[in-house]
């Protein structure tokens, strides 16, 4: 049994969703893998009293020599890795998991090279760090553990498990306590700057719904947020803020829904949109929902990121780097349509209950995703996406951001027809969705160029 234990123990967030799958569909078991159990969250939110920059020397270089990164092997990590090589001379620590500093640079540079950033030049400034956020002191060795803190200038934490579908139990090691260990480092002999990646789901509480809430407002209500995943983002920035209020120099930068590079279309396939987009066209219908979507390019949220980190004077300042042209739901649906390819639009229940059928015979993109759609999260019975209706969810406001990136290039693209293409594009180049599927005529053309298109990444690659 210990041995047993140990094993499940040792297998990696998506192999325990497949086990637990698994068992679920072999025993018929119908409760959902997640259920919001009540965890106190502000008591979870409460920051080691050891974790403190009091006292400690204060790192205030302009031009940072040495800068730890969390998530260079993930989507949003690779393009701001890329952004800040290109605008510092820094060399980056980059923490990753893997058995050997080899592999650990293979996995960093073939995360680039999918997306196609990677150039030679990088190599030399990129150094990974063996460990992993699950794990006191992040996994690293004592001795590694020490040099960093003595010579490390600033932190981009940045990587988190992004599961739609475990509860808060399961992501609590890598999104909470991981944060923790991050806030320990900033701390550590001396006092580095922290820039920390959140979302805008922290304002997930029904006490927001339908109120506009800005750069500044407090994040004090956690009442009645039901995914796992997002009571652990509420945790840790809460955890970050109190290390700001303790006076460690932070950033908070809250994201929306990060989609694909808006000249390039290069997007994380296993993203919970681009699963949508493809679940939905293969079961040829969508739910209707009104829900208003807030989705900013990776090379936006990139940009921004990196530019707002550099400014003197956003140290303690909290970003909503959200679309400040959000679109209804309806519109994302139709641009990635077609007239010859009609799709029906199905109330929610029907369309729930089309996917249970669709999913029972043929392979969809949304069948991992199935408790996320069609399990009661709360009291009033109702799913996510019902819970993310536009009565339900705060009006994000990103003035102030707006401001701060006033005066340079950086602007978020609207969401419109043209980028839908842009992306449509990059899933048939990629095998994700086939051109038949989509059915959009211009897509001809596209289909011509592909083989040229593949033998330039394979020379890339
Ligand atoms: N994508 C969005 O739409 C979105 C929206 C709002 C906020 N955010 C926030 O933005 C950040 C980046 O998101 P993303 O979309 O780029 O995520 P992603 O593509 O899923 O990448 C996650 C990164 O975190 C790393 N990671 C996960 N667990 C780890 C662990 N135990 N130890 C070390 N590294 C670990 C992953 O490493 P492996 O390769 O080893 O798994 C990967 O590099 C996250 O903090 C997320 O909460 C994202």
């Amino acid at each position: 049994m210990t041995n047993l234990s140990s094993r499940i123990a040792n297998l990696s967030p998506e192999q325990r969703q497949r086990l637990v799958q698994r068992l679920q569909e072999k025993t018929g078991a119908t409760r959902r893998i997640a259920s919001p159990t009540a965890v106190d969250l502000k008591t979870e939110a409460i920051l080691d009293s050891t974790i403190s920059p009091e006292g400690k020397p204060v790192e205030t270089t302009p031009h940072p020599r040495s800068i730890f990164f969390t998530g260079a092997t993930g989507f949003l990590g690779a393009f701001l890795l890329v952004e800040l090589l290109r605008q510092t001379s820094a060399t980056f620590y980059c923490l990753v998991r893997a058995g050997s500093l080899e592999v650990g640079k293979q996995r960093i540079q073939q995360n680039l090279k999918e997306y196609g950033i990677w150039h030679d030049r990088f190599s030399s400034r990129i150094i990974p760090v063996l460990g992993d956020l699950e794990q006191p002191q992040l996994g690293i060795s004592t001795e590694l553990w020490e040099t960093l803190s003595a010579n490390i200038d600033v932190i981009y934490h940045n990587a988190a498990s992004l599961n739609f579908v475990f509860p808060y139990s399961v992501l609590k090691p890598m999104n909470v306590l991981g944060t923790q260990e991050v806030l320990r480092l900033a701390c550590q002999t001396k006092v580095k700057r922290l820039h920390y990646a959140s979302t805008y789901a922290v304002f997930e509480s029904p006490d927001y719904a339908e109120k506009v809430v800005s750069e500044a407002d407090p994040v004090d209500h956690s009442e009645g947020i039901a995914l796992g995943y997002t009571q652990t983002k509420w945790v840790a920035e809460k955890l970050v803020q109190s290390a700001r209020s303790r006076g460690l120099p932070v950033c908070i930068y809250r994201l929306p829904l990060i989609s694909g590079h808006s000249k390039t279309g290069a997007w994380n396939l296993k993203d919970f949109t681009c699963l949508m987009i493809k679940g939905c066209t293969q079961m040829k219908c969508w739910p209707t929902l009104d829900s208003l979507i807030s989705m900013s390019p990776v090379d936006y949220t990139a940009e921004a990121i990196a530019y707002l980190s550099q400014q003197p004077n956003a140290l303690g300042q909290t970003f909503h780097l959200t679309n400040p042209n959000p679109v209804h739901v309806n519109e994302v649906q139709q641009q990635s349509q077609s007239q010859q390819n009609p799709i029906e639009y199905l109330p929610y229940d029907q369309w729930q209950a089309r996917l249970v059928e669709v999913t029972r015979s043929q392979d969809n993109a949304l069948s991992t995703l199935k408790p996320f759609f069609l399990e009661p999260w709360t009291d009033e019975q109702l799913t996510i996406p019902e819970m993310y209706q536009r009565s339900r969810t705060p009006i994000l406001d990103c003035q102030a951001t707006l401001k701060a990136l006033a005066g340079t290039s950086i602007v978020c693209p609207r969401f419109d027809r043209k980028l839908m293409t842009t992306y449509l594009f990059y899933f048939i180049q990629t095998n994700f969705l086939d051109a038949e599927t989509i059915g959009r005529s211009q897509f001809f053309w596209i289909k011509l160029l592909l083989p040229f298109y593949r033998l330039k990444q394979w020379f890339r690659s």
